[in-house]
Order: C-alpha cells, then structure tokens, then sequence
C-alpha cells in the first residue's frame, strides 16, 4: 500500500497522518456531489463514502460568529438573500442550505469531524485580505481553546487563499498546520513554492489546471506535500494519482477512494 511519503516532513510526522493511504481524500464542502454543499449531511455523506477528511469554508456573520458556508452572499446556496457579513447568526440559522439542513456552525462541523476520527481543512475565505484576516482571527481564538491533547489539533489544516490570513493563523497558532491556496493561471512553480516556504505552510493546495508532474516534484524536494482542488473527473483523478499528489478534494469522494484502491490493487498484483 502506497503511504504519504513525506514522513520527513516535520509537521506531518508530528500529524501522525502519514499512516493514510495516499492521497488523502476530503470531501470538498463535503460530498458537494450528493448533498447540500457545507451542511453536516454533506460532511457525514463524505465520511460514510469513505473521504479521509472534509474542505468547508468558514465565514463571520454581522456579529462575529464563526459559520460554514461559500459564497459571500446566502442567495445560491440557501431559500435567503443578502450578504453573509450583514445578516446576524440568528438571521443565517433560519435560513434552509438545502434539503432542511441548516447552515452549520463551525463548532458542530469541529464536533461531527471529532466524532468520525477525521481530518478537517479549514478554508479561511473573505472577499479581500481584510475580511479573510477577521476569519483568520476568529478561528484562531476558537481553535486556541481546544485542549492541549484533542486530536483536532493535529487533525485541522487550515488555509485560504488570502496568503496574509494563512500568516496571520499561523503567527497565532505556531502548531497549525497550515496549506497555502493558489488558484489564477499567474501563480509560476517557483512563486508558489517559496510564499507556501515563507508561510511555515506544509503544502500548496494548486488547482489541478496550474499543476504539472514537475510541480508535484518540486514542491516534494522543497518538503511541501501537494493537495489539489477540485477534481472530479475521472480522467483528472487518475492523473494527480499517477503524479503522486498528496492530497485531492472532491465533489465526489468516493471516485478518489475508488480511483486510489485500484491503483494500490494494481500495484499489489504487479509486485510494486
Ligand atoms: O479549499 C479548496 C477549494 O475549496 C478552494 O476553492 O472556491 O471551492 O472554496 P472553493
Ligand atoms: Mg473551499
């Protein structure tokens, strides 16, 4: 069985994760591809389809509680209107996110991902710098409190794709684990390598369209693991396998559960 390669790199060993067979599978706002995306049934389905862990993203309502949801407004996603930072929590609990689920907390998503023994990734999103900074303090404050021995500690990465908020959380928590998030076509290897180096980040999460095999390999000899966003085609799910990508998220996790058992499969019969 393939397992994560990097046991060298510190924070993974110190993770304790390097057990998990390789890539590990988050289920991307769950398991988008089935249920309501950011709702506790999306992230139960994920478990229950066999991902490793689940992608959320997290936001501030207008009076600084921390919630689960994508967009910055509630009008795709929810039978509401308006912008996710104007309307209070009491306002955003009422809304429907879909099939009756409610928009979650990020206390019960912390407390469903307890129970299931998961790895959680943490986006920290904001339509600019400033607002994914006031994330990235919010969730520092809660994260603060856990107990020094809750596995949660080990078990949270946490990212953005505002690169100041991915400083900003790990200057507070130094035992974070922390990936940093790259999605326009302007990112080179070599930039993307170094901010994730500068950031104290265990990985670059790349879209799979800015990723080449000799990224994979670079951000590996520079001692960063790789985890891609979003694949969910087949064909894309194989590729990243073939270029030994650390980790995937998918609208459909069980495809990169399935895709990942053939491969070692295959390996097991040809002696690999
Ligand atoms: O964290 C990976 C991915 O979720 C980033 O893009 O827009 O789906 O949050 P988005
Ligand atoms: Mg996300």
């Amino acid at each position: 069985m393939t397992l994560v390669r990097l046991a060298t790199n510190p924070s993974v060993e110190r993770a304790g994760i390097g057990a998990i067979p390789t890539p590990i599978c988050y289920g991307h706002r769950g398991a988008r591809g089935h249920a309501p995306e950011n709702t506790l049934l999306s992230f139960a389905l994920a478990f229950d389809l066999g991902a490793d862990g689940i992608e959320c993203d997290a936001q501030l309502s207008a009076d600084g509680r921390l919630l689960i949801i994508h967009d910055g407004t509630v009008n795709r996603t929810t039978n509401g209107r308006g912008l996710v930072h104007d309307l209070s929590f009491d306002a955003l609990r009422q809304l429907d996110a879909g099939g009756g689920q409610r928009i979650p907390t990020l206390d019960e998503t912390l407390a469903l991902v307890g129970e299931r023994g998961g790895l959680l990734n943490l986006e920290m999103k904001g339509e600019n710098d400033a607002e994914a900074l006031a994330v990235a303090e919010a969730v520092a404050a809660r994260l603060a409190a856990l107990p020094d021995d809750d596995p949660l500690r080990r078990d949270i990465l946490a990212s953005s794709f505002s690169l100041p908020a991915v400083a900003e959380i790990k200057r507070r928590l130094p035992w974070l684990r922390v990936g940093a998030l790259f999605g326009g076509r302007a990112w080179t290897r070599q930039q993307m390598i170094e901010r994730a180096l500068a950031l104290g980040a265990e990985a670059i999460h790349p879209h799979p369209r800015i990723l080449t095999a000799e990224t994979v390999r670079a951000a590996h000899e520079a001692g960063l693991r790789v985890n891609v966003w979003t694949a969910n085609r087949w064909a894309t799910i194989r590729q990243l396998i073939a270029w030994e990508v650390d980790g995937v998220f998918s609208d459909f996790p069980e495809r990169v559960v399935i895709a990942r058992r053939l491969g070692q499969t295959r390996d097991r019969q040809t002696g690999r």
